[in-house]
């Protein structure tokens, strides 16, 4: 017998959930270090003009998706036309990849609630972060030495995550956002806050507000601001179609996207106050110009942070706590969005109870992290997974979606927005179809060409080719095996069926 899906309790079951899955590391630990590798104000008005071309028009087809189909992104698209069903496992494949390197961070971060009280990296937070906390091999070996300080809170994290993820929709998703989201609204206020006040903060904010025009005119930082805008706000990758997969007939998409976009945004500007008024801050005491502060990249957030955390004396430590706290709130929320989507289309195509598949999925996963991310590679292969997997993985679902339904098949955009305006407050039109016929797709097609080429001629960071190759290329080639092999296997007959009910419409 098949099982009913799931629902959410409430339509603010629906929005806690999406808002806790979009504000996650990507707005407090990654959009500060992209918009500082980027130049600052040189970065923020291309994230602006990428979340208005591409990151808000892609939300909204979604949450389409997923509430008119009812089902993982596989068995959503497969409804579209069958051939698309490999489309879908692309991006469960792009999702297992994030997990992959997400619970690393996120462990980093949970340590580093730890090490805040007391400040253990003791006045040389990069020496403390690079050497004796990861042991950073800077990817010139492949290390498979487990370093215990390392396994324990990755494993630690990973158990909390699959415990929420094995008790469900209501019980586990709905209910963990419903108490990390409010706690970490609140202990980010109170950082932006206190980090506002910090002598210096005015030049930091500067660096981070004042357009530079000359560098806009640099292609790199407009692609890197499409490849982080989905990446932030979760779309193109499976989880707003499968969250929105769990609502109710009645829903307002189209008004529950804007409150998520609008989140999300506010969270990202708001983390890149408070991390730019302390790079101001340590500016200021050092008498370096802001974009001489500190070494940008992944470890810009447990650099930064410490530094400042060092220079306020003792009270730093509840900077740190709060800091870091958040830094978890909002990545356990969006950790268990990612896993969800591998794990609601396995029970989709095999019809197997969730438990099930949150064993299978979720503990291959999480073994396969904690075997990679516990060893003195794990920062290397945080840096080359991230890159790859979202400036190609997830922009190429995100365009062949898109391309699906506005290019490959005719007059899908006029039904979704007809859907859409049926159960919606604010009603779609001409100017979404022109956006995700035209622009969105366009310059999704440029970014990623430019991409591949620019990775294709001049490799990744200052990384050897055979690592670059081994997890970056070898990333992106997985997902697609993976695609092609879940579209194959054949459906069980006790999965749930994809066509809706003649009589009713409703899906099983
Ligand atoms: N949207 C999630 C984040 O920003 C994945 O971290």
């Amino acid at each position: 017998m098949t099982q009913a899906r799931e629902n959410w309790s409430a339509r603010s079951g629906f929005i806690f959930a999406a808002v806790g899955s979009a504000v996650g590391l990507g707005n407090i630990w990654r959009f500060p270090y992209v918009a500082y590798e980027n130049g600052g104000g040189a970065f923020l008005l291309p994230y602006l003009i990428a979340l208005l071309t591409a990151g808000l028009p892609l939300l909204f087809l979604d949450y389409v998706v997923g509430h008119k189909y009812r089902r993982s992104p596989p068995l959503a698209y497969q409804q579209i036309t069958p051939k698309a069903e490999s489309l879908g496992w692309w991006q469960v494949m792009v999702c297992l990849f994030i997990g992959l390197y997400y619970a690393s961070v996120l462990a980093w971060a949970a340590s580093y609630v730890y090490f805040s009280f007391g400040q253990k990296w003791q006045g040389n937070p990069e020496q403390f972060f690079l050497q004796q906390y990861l042991q950073n091999n800077r990817g010139t070996t492949l290390s498979f030495e487990l370093i215990p300080h390392l396994f324990f809170p990755i494993v630690g994290m990973w158990a909390l995550v699959l415990l929420i993820l094995y008790l469900g929709v209501k019980r586990g998703v709905e209910l963990s956002n419903k108490i990390f989201l409010p706690l970490l609204i609140v202990l980010f206020m109170i950082l932006v806050v206190q980090a506002v006040r910090l002598p210096g903060a005015v030049e930091g904010l500067n660096a981070f507000f004042t357009p530079n025009w000359q560098a806009m005119t640099d292609y790199k930082v407009w692609l890197a601001a499409y490849g982080h805008i989905f990446f932030s706000l979760s779309v193109g990758f499976g989880i707003m179609v499968t969250y929105a997969s769990y609502l109710g007939k009645k829903a307002n998409l189209t008004g529950a996207g804007l409150v998520v976009g609008l989140a999300n945004s506010s969270f990202e500007i708001l983390a890149g106050i408070g991390v730019f008024s302390a790079l101001g801050f340590m500016a200021h005491a050092q008498g370096v110009p802001v974009k001489e502060v500190v070494s940008g990249g992944i470890g810009l957030a447990f650099i930064a942070f410490p530094k400042l955390i060092s220079s306020l004396g003792s009270s730093g430590d509840w900077f740190g706590f709060l800091f870091f706290s958040s830094l978890v709130f909002a990545g356990i929320t969006s950790l268990v969005s990612v896993m969800e989507v591998p794990i609601s289309a396995i029970q989709d195509k095999t019809g197997c109870s969730r438990k099930k598949a949150v064993l299978g999925i979720g503990g291959g996963t999480a073994i396969l992290s904690t075997l990679l991310f516990s060893t003195a590679s794990a920062m290397s292969l945080v840096d080359i997974i991230d890159h790859f997997i979202n400036n190609i993985g997830v922009v190429l679902g995100a365009l062949l979606s898109i391309v699906l339904v506005a290019w490959l098949i005719r007059g899908k955009l006029r039904e979704y927005t007809a859907h859409s305006n049926e159960v919606s407050s604010i009603k779609l039109g001409k100017s979404w179809q022109v956006l995700l016929s035209i622009i969105a797709p366009l310059s999704l097609i440029v970014a990623l060409g430019l991409t591949m080429n620019s990775l294709f001629q001049e490799g990744y960071g200052d990384y050897p080719a055979w690592l670059v190759g081994t997890f970056g290329w070898g990333s992106v080639l997985c997902c697609l095996i993976g695609a092609i092999v879940l579209h194959y296997l054949p459906r069980s007959p006790a999965a749930p069926d994809a066509k809706p009910d003649p009589n009713t419409g409703e899906h099983a």
